[in-house]
């Protein structure tokens, strides 16, 4: 079917006579399929249907096809990123209208639990990183989205969605859980463990606070390439497991600052915790499912903190603003373009990412 052609269903009238939609679904591990799925309705007085325009693959849609996810069950619509328009507002939504143009924030927040006061969105007691694992995601051209005052944000006239459907869920994620957890600042020298589409969004929003220094490591060169254009002063392909050394050499012996983990495996976390100078922080973005070791009788008397972070997307409206503004332009991150209709094709590409060279791909539904 050629979803450019086929007229689709406008109104919010025909949204409760029912009908279907092609969605990515999750089929157990190892297993997902493009099915044809009834179109999602309002169930709360504070949700929103929206009509998806663009979405993306994010890794840890790869976890949960991995079966690293428990929670997420078997017929589950993935997808937790994604811009689009709004088809209908349950009654008690005040903030949007049908017709609004929207950006979807990866975590939905009802905005009044006691974490949500504290701004930890992701740790809402009814919401949190619900899509596209506890409910039906993004991957589909209709997505049900709670809390929809709190969980969508407006996309002003002019705007570039593709640039903005990395607010979802990346640039969030390496500023909040990278950047400022790990208090990168003017002059620090930083290290980013990892150069996916994390690391490189945390390069990205590093720079907002001019540190003198940040050193990229990863395994793949054509990634560490892309680091060098986004701004890393030195990069460092750590498959001669001298990544430690060469860091203690281009700091005088040193170490840095901040240390930031964005794989999650325990070596990359170990290196961080050797990485560290007197007085730094480690903060870790990586999604950890295996034990990693603490080396205490290393660190205990070397003044550092370390932090742990689910991203909560409250920076979202800031970086907004340092998108309009041009001061990023997290489009760059994007390598590949596809049909809603071919997402398995999009799926192989982004899988195979050090064949086919992706980073973010960009789905049109
Ligand atoms: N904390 C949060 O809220 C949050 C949110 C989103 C994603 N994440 C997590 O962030 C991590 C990074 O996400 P991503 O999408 O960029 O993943 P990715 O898999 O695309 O990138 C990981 C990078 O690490 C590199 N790498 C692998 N092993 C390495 C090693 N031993 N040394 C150095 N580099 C190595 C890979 O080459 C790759 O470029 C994942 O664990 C993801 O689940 C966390
Ligand atoms: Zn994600
Ligand atoms: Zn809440």
């Amino acid at each position: 079917m050629n979803l450019m052609t086929t007229p689709k269903p406008k109104t919010s009238a025909d949204m409760t006579v029912g009908g279907t939609m092609k969605a990515l679904v999750y089929q157990g591990p190892g297993k997902k399929a493009l099915e044809d799925r009834p179109k999602p309705e309002i169930k709360a007085s504070t949700d929103a249907i929206v009509k998806i325009t663009r979405t993306t693959i994010c890794g840890t849609d790869l976890h949960i096809l991995k079966g690293d996810v428990p929670a997420c069950k078997p017929g589950t619509i993935l997808g937790h990123e994604g811009v689009g328009i709004i088809e209908q507002v349950g009654p008690a939504v005040t903030a949007f209208k049908e017709g609004d143009h929207v950006l979807i924030s990866c975590v939905s927040a009802c905005g009044k639990c006691e974490y949500c006061r504290k701004q930890m969105y992701s740790h809402c007691t009814t919401g949190g990183w619900i899509l596209g694992n506890k409910i039906d995601g993004t991957q589909a051209e209709f997505v049900r989205i709670p809390y929809a005052d709190m969980s969508l944000y407006p996309i002003p006239d002019g705007a570039d969605e593709e640039a903005l459907v990395m607010l979802s869920d990346i640039l969030p994620t390496g500023f909040e859980c990278g950047v400022l957890n790990g208090k990168v600042a003017p002059g620090s020298v930083v290290a980013i463990v990892g150069a996916g589409p994390i690391g490189l969004a945390t390069l990205l929003t590093a720079q907002f606070y001019s540190p003198a220094e940040i050193i990229m490591i990863d395994l793949d060169d054509n990634r560490l390439e892309v680091a060098k254009c986004f701004g890393a002063t030195t990069t460092i392909n750590s498959t001669d497991g001298k990544a430690l050394e060469t860091v203690m050499k281009a700091t005088g012996g040193r170490g840095v600052d901040t240390a930031i983990e964005a794989v999650g495996i325990p070596a990359t976390f170990e290196l961080c915790q050797k990485l560290v100078t007197a007085g730094g922080t480690i903060a870790n973005i990586g999604v950890h499912g295996k034990k990693v070791d603490l080396h205490l009788e290393e660190l205990w008397d070397r003044n550092i903190s370390i932090t742990t972070r689910l991203v909560d997307t409250i920076t979202i409206p800031m970086l907004f603003k340092t998108v309009g503004s041009k001061k990023i332009d997290p489009k760059r991150l994007i390598t590949h373009r596809f049909r809603l209709e071919k997402i398995l094709d999009a799926y192989e590409t982004f899988e195979n990412a050090a064949k086919t060279k992706a980073l973010k791909v960009i789905i049109e539904a």
